[in-house]
């Protein structure tokens, strides 16, 4: 291990996040009576210009007086290139500090973004003497942004989760693409041709690199890595299988953009009671081997040693997790 230890941002259940659209607020109580871990509540993308300042009215009032039942609650800001963001930051710490998490940055570019934010809340928080302070959630979705990703995943106390936005990360590189997420039938590798002339076409997943990388700065810096959005909402099965894509690289969660996708993320990013009687079983094994002197067992003709312990305790941990929300 390192000398360096990396200190883990607040822990909390992001297996599920749903976005909805601040301009809607007939969406916020279906969002609240459902099952998902976090609802962001948007005041970006989703919304037209000429709707902003009307949904971010709407969302305070849905902040102060919908009974979200214990869920997380973070509002997607607008981006620091427009004049609404320091609005937005000001009206949501002034009127609805106690019922605000996190704030989630889109399209972050350097560590430059990072630190205006921090101060911008930190003046704000300290003016209402804030009892709480919020947290960032930052999304990760510019050629830009995934240059500077390490730094910025270093860059303030307040970080909580890189989030991976496929759809503008795809524009930001000019990748030929016009899809949210999910395969390209184009990213794919040409076997040789067999005895018969025959070749085969075996798809690849174009986002592989940038969620990797992505993964390893929030890691490293004791953050959530959280898959983005997946647009196709009636292709349950592609959205699946793009979750578990995700979750095998090490991500917490991922987008829902529809309500019917919440279910499917917390069913891909909780462990199965199998996974988890597994991972015990290990933890139990590895403890006999500890007392008796070894470093290292066989259980079920697999070696098991202590990499296998810690990787069984980020099951089990889950579990507890999930099982305490
Ligand atoms: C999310 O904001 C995205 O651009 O995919
Ligand atoms: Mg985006």
């Amino acid at each position: 291990m390192s000398f360096h230890i990396v200190e883990q941002a607040t822990a909390r259940l992001n297996r599920s996040e749903l976005a909805v659209p601040g301009s809607n607020p007939g969406m916020f109580e279906k969002a609240a009576a459902s099952d998902v871990d976090v609802v962001f509540l948007d005041l970006e993308d989703a919304v037209a210009p000429d709707e902003k300042e009307q949904a971010r009215k709407n969302i305070i009032e849905g902040l102060n007086d919908i009974d979200w039942k214990g869920k997380t609650l973070s509002v997607r800001i607008n981006g620091l290139d427009t004049h609404y963001m320091y609005r937005d930051v000001v009206d949501l710490i002034e009127q609805a500090t106690d019922k605000l998490d996190l704030i989630m940055i889109p399209k972050i570019g350097t560590v430059s973004d990072v630190y205006a934010l921090d101060m911008l809340v930190t003046q704000v928080e300290d003016a209402v003497k804030a009892k709480k302070r919020i947290g960032f959630e930052l999304i990760v979705e510019t050629a830009l942004g995934m240059q500077n990703v390490n730094e910025i995943s270093a860059a303030s106390k307040r970080l909580e989760s890189l989030h991976f936005g496929v759809a503008d990360y795809a524009a930001s590189t000019k990748a030929k693409t016009t899809v949210i997420g999910g395969p390209n039938p184009n990213y794919h590798v040409l076997t040789d041709a067999d005895d018969d002339g025959n070749r085969e076409v075996h798809w690849g997943d174009m986002w592989h690199y940038a969620v990797a990388r992505m993964v390893v700065a929030a890691r490293a810096n004791g953050l959530r890595p959280i898959d983005g959005p997946f647009g196709d909402f009636g292709d349950a099965d592609g959205y699946i299988a793009q979750a578990n894509r995700s979750a095998t690289l090490g991500c917490e969660g991922k987008w829902a953009i529809h309500p019917s996708q919440i279910e499917l993320a917390n069913t891909v990013f909780s462990p199965t009671e199998e996974e988890v009687t597994k991972a015990q079983r290990i933890i139990d094994a590895m403890a006999e081997a500890t007392k008796a002197g070894k470093g290292a067992v066989t259980l079920d003709g697999r070696l098991i040693d202590i990499a296998s312990i810690k990787q069984a305790e980020v099951m089990v941990e889950k579990a507890k997790q999930i099982a305490g929300s």
